[in-house]
């Protein structure tokens, strides 16, 4: 059924901590390599193509609307779409490899501020496809990488075990690191307002690198970038949600960027996270993906925990990372059921 407003949504009135009928859920990677349908497209294109191609990325995108009833669709791209328009070429094997990285000064300076217009048009077309074939069904949610976490790749290139490119060109190179944060803060304020424009409803910046900091370089070399963001993109009819991925001791930190939603990885209690958070801010996760291989009745056990911790407001479930990709799919239909099903049965007891 199309929504008159916003307010209909209850993704939307969960994140602006309202009352719901029941918990809404939607999962990090919810389209992707678990789900069969996604597979037999992914035979046909490279994963590249898919971002690019704006009907088969919306096409992707709805897909686990229908296979598991979630309450929100994630475009469909990666967060290293706009670092690839910045200048540095990506490829997917499957995570992805830069073609070449930051390291000095220079590098920083050849680097450019794309215009998502122009430069990433497929993305837009796609938030514009999704709109029409959804018809108001659920909310679109837009995102991009975090400064820090966009910078990070662009120093190590890739997927890294220790993070040691990106530690020591902090430590080595402070303005190197300073400069080349700025242009990728100014990159990602530009895309998000664009991806607003087009008509997405809420915004995730993924921090996912961000948890390898102490809190202290946290603080002094992430936390004013993804503020910046945030507070550039933050208006009363668009959702800002900040997730930093490894270490639930940075989230009274994240918190402090002032975004209306905090993502919490599973590495803390989700009761323990909202006391680490404002008042006003909701919260969004957090069972452990690999919790998906449980039998069904130990998933149902997890969601009841998940559901009684959290609370009757201010509650997006989700998982704590992505889902990954020997997921049976019969499991994430069970969660999805199952969070609507004891989230509405303990609101209306409560
Ligand atoms: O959530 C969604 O369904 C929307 C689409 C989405 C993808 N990537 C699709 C994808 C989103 C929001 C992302 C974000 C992303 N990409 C992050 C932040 C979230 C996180 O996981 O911390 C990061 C770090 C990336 C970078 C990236 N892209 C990695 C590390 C990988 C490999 C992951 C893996 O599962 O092996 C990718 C590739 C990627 N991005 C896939 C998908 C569906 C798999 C590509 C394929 O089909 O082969």
């Amino acid at each position: 059924m199309p929504k008159a407003s916003p307010l209909d949504y209850r993704f939307i009135r969960a994140c602006r901590g309202e009352e719901t009928d029941a918990t809404p859920i939607w999962i990090m990677r919810q389209a992707g390599r678990y789900l069969p349908e996604y597979r037999a497209i992914r035979e046909k294109v490279s994963f590249l193509e898919l971002c690019k191609t704006p009907e088969l990325a919306a096409e992707v995108t709805m897909q686990p609307l229908n296979i598991l009833g979630v309450d929100a669709a994630i475009l469909f791209s990666d967060i290293l779409i706009p670092v690839e328009a910045m200048g540095l070429s990506v490829e997917f094997n499957p995570g992805p490899v830069l073609e070449s990285t930051v390291q000095t000064q220079a590098d920083v300076d050849r680097l450019g501020v794309p215009d998502p217009v122009a430069d990433l048009p497929f993305v837009m077309e796609t938030i514009k496809i999704l709109r029409r074939e959804l018809d108001g069904r659920v909310p679109i949610i837009g995102f991009s990488g975090a400064p820090f976490t966009l910078a990070s790749y662009m120093i190590e290139g890739g997927g890294s075990k220790d993070f040691r490119k990106m530690k020591t060109l902090i430590f080595q190179q402070p303005g190197v690191w300073h400069s080349l944060m700025e242009k990728v803060t100014d990159t990602v304020i530009v895309y998000l307002k664009t991806q607003i424009e087009a008509g997405v409803l809420a915004v995730q910046l993924f921090d996912s690198w961000g948890g390898w900091r102490a809190p202290r370089d946290y603080a002094e070399y992430a936390l004013p970038y993804s503020k910046r963001v945030i507070e550039a993109v933050k208006t009363p009819d668009i959702q800002v949600i900040h997730f930093l991925q490894g270490n639930p001791a940075a989230l009274p930190l994240v918190a402090s960027a002032g975004s209306d939603v905090v993502g919490v990885d599973w590495r803390i209690d989700i009761d323990k996270a909202r006391e680490l958070v404002h008042d006003d801010q909701s919260v969004q996760g957090n069972l452990d993906p690999t919790s998906l291989f449980l039998p069904i009745e130990g998933i149902e056990g997890r969601v009841r925990e998940i559901i009684e911790k959290a609370g009757p407001t201010g509650h997006i479930f989700n998982l704590g990372h992505g889902i990954l990709p020997p997921t049976p799919v019969e499991h994430a239909q069970a969660l999805v059921e199952c969070v609507h099903r004891i989230s509405a049965q303990i609101n209306q007891s409560g």
